[in-house]
This record gives structure tokens, C-alpha cells and sequence, in this order.
């Protein structure tokens, strides 16, 4: 059994040079309602889910974006509901969440 079941990293990164990134969508925000709504629901302990800060993930044009490991799907959120819904069916009970999976196709 693996430390934690699954961990989520969210880009927070701000790019100096004013391109696309994730800062600029209220990413911050995000995180702390993933963070504050996994302590809710009791599974942040040690078997349950890691909620993480990243550094630019290199796919800044579908910024604000989030990975969830071990699965690596990648998501596109826009606000608290997007995070509700990863968190309750992803997070907890191991749905993809598919209307806001990140195409393949989006870097930079
Ligand atoms: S700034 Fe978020 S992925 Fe690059």
C-alpha cells in the first residue's frame, strides 16, 4: 500500500513574463478549497489524499491546471464546483471527473 492512495499537485506558478499561467487564474484559490474540502471529508490522513503545491507543470495554456497521481489525469478547473466535483468523485472515490479533463494536446 502506497503512502497516500493518490495525490493531487496544483500548478501555482506565475510567469514573468506575463504569458498564460496558472496565478493568474486564481489558482491559489483553488488549491486552498481542494485542501480545506479533503480535510473536510476526513480524507487527508496518511492511506487518503496529499494535496500539493507545483511549480509550472508545462501546460500553462490550460491554466489553472491539476494532476492527480498515480492516475495522471490532468484537469481544468474554473472554480470551487470544478474542485467539489474532483474532489468528490476523483479524489474520493476514484471517478475520472471527464467534462474537465485537460485535452492531450495543451502545453505551453
Ligand atoms: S504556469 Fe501552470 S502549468 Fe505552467
Amino acid at each position: 500500500m502506497s503512502y497516500f492512495e493518490r495525490h493531487i499537485f496544483f500548478c501555482l506558478n506565475e510567469r514573468e513574463s506575463g504569458k498564460n499561467s496558472c496565478a493568474q487564474h486564481d489558482a491559489q484559490a483553488g488549491f486552498d478549497h481542494c485542501k480545506s474540502r479533503v480535510r473536510e471529508l476526513g480524507l487527508a490522513d496518511v492511506g487518503g489524499v496529499r494535496v500539493n503545491k507545483a511549480g509550472c507543470l508545462h501546460r500553462c495554456a490550460g491554466g489553472p491546471v491539476a494532476v492527480v497521481y498515480p492516475d495522471a489525469i490532468w484537469y481544468s478547473y474554473v472554480d470551487n464546483s470544478d474542485i467539489d466535483e474532483i474532489v468528490d468523485k476523483h479524489l474520493k472515490n476514484g471517478q475520472v471527473v471527464e467534462r474537465l479533463v485537460l485535452p492531450d494536446d495543451v502545453g505551453l
